[in-house]
């Protein structure tokens, strides 16, 4: 694992842009990204727009699969993550949107909906780059504490943290209980993981999943076996790092490539 620390959140955005551009360049537009909601990764989506914008970057020919989705909210919904997505990938980034794919949460059989876009994710190819974000709970994707560390995509429980965490973005009390997540398996298949964390209620599920036990307790720590796993974060993110010179250091004294 690569941890990455950053002074600032819009360092940490500029930074996760620069890779997911290079990797998208090196597969020459044909990516397959695998593309998180929530706030951590709004910045490094707008990092990426801004050079789409400018004619540096090229994603037109990208795939994308969602983490996850809530179970029942109305399509349409504003919160449901088929729009989050909408309104902040798929359309800034200029993707196909018959190329981007979101779990259906109101499939009449959700069971078979997540072997589908397992199917799906395998017909791609694979995932090239998982961007993730995570909770402060520790999960990712909605994986919460004591998610399979085999887990395959599948309906989850969101824990009341997550709940409360999430309180923010619904009318009081109907924030969802049911959604469908990848599941940690799924995510660890990824070619690369790329996660990004910001502020200080971040700093003890980042200090786990790098610095932790390997537990289901904290299920971000999966990423500890990923061959090819960055993790970029800005001080506030960092600060309960007990290894962080160590991480400045090597960040410092990187061999040439
Ligand atoms: C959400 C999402 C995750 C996200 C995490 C952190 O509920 N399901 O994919 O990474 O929780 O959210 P945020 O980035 O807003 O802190």
């Amino acid at each position: 694992m690569e941890v990455i620390i950053c002074p600032t959140p819009d360092d940490v955005a500029e930074t996760a842009a620069g890779i997911v551009a290079e990797e998208a360049r090196l597969r020459a537009g044909g990516i397959v990204l695998g593309v998180a909601t929530g706030s951590s990764p709004l910045g490094l989506y707008a990092r990426l727009a801004a050079r789409i914008d400018a004619g540096e970057l090229d994603l037109s020919q990208a795939r994308a699969f969602a983490l996850d989705e809530y179970v029942g909210l109305e399509p349409g919904h504003p919160q449901s993550y088929h729009e989050v997505i909408r309104t902040t990938v798929t359309e800034p980034l200029r993707l196909d949107p018959s190329r981007v794919r979101v779990p259906d949460g109101n499939a009449p059989d959700l069971a078979a909906e997540a072997a589908a876009y397992e199917r799906a994710i395998r017909d791609a190819g694979g995932i090239d780059v998982q961007i993730l974000g995570v909770g402060s709970n520790g999960h990712i994707g909605f994986n919460e504490p004591t998610s399979s560390l085999a887990s395959r995509t599948r309906i989850k429980t969101l824990t009341r943290r997550t709940r409360e965490d999430n309180a923010r973005f619904f009318e009081a009390g109907k924030v969802p209980v049911h959604c469908l997540t990848q599941g940690l398996g799924t995510i660890a298949e990824a070619r690369r993981t790329l996660l990004v964390a910001q502020g200080e209620h971040k700093a003890e599920a980042v200090a786990q999943l790098a610095e932790g036990p390997v537990s289901a307790r904290w299920p971000g720590t999966v990423l500890q076996y990923h061959p090819h796993c960055q993790v970029v974060v800005d001080e506030a993110a960092a600060s309960r790092l007990e290894l962080a010179d160590y991480y400045r250091q090597v960040q410092e004294d990187k061999p040439l490539a």
